[in-house]
């Protein structure tokens, strides 16, 4: 997927506004996730805390499972954001969450709510990976 810088800011805008959205009383550590599927459509998560710490739900893995209803195959765009100094670091889980969806093509984009970004790849995020092709 090609994308101009205007749409990159656009889309953290977009994901931006989604923080105030994530249900994190514990933690007050919001994330936003929002990604385009391979029919062109958008999907979007937070995260959800839970009263039982582990029960918690990270919000690239409810962006992933929203689109997977919504007939996604493939993730073609994925940006991630958080209230952090630096771009967000997704954890290991929903890397290998997003693995299982992604392609070579997938583009990944980590920003924060300054706006600062960092375009990556599952490659780069979890190298030498494990997915359904291994199987
Ligand atoms: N969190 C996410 O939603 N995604 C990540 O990739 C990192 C962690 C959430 C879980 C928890 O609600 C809060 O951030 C602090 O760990």
């Amino acid at each position: 997927m090609i994308l101009s810088e205007k749409e990159i800011l656009s889309y953290i805008d977009e994901v931006n506004l989604l923080l105030e959205k994530a249900y994190v009383p514990y933690s007050k550590f919001p994330v936003a996730a929002l990604l385009i599927d391979d029919n062109g459509n958008i999907h979007k998560g937070v995260n959800v805390e839970n009263a039982s710490f582990g029960l918690t739900l990270c919000a690239e893995r409810n962006a992933i499972t929203t689109g997977i209803t919504g007939n996604m195959k493939k993730i073609r765009l994925l940006v991630v954001t958080g209230n952090t100094p630096e771009p967000i670091s997704p954890c290991g889980a929903c890397r290998q969450v997003i693995k299982e969806f992604s392609d070579k093509d997938t583009v990944i984009i980590l920003t924060n709510k300054n706006r600062k970004y960092r375009i990556t790849s599952l490659d780069e995020l979890l190298p030498y990976s494990f997915g359904p092709e291994d199987l």
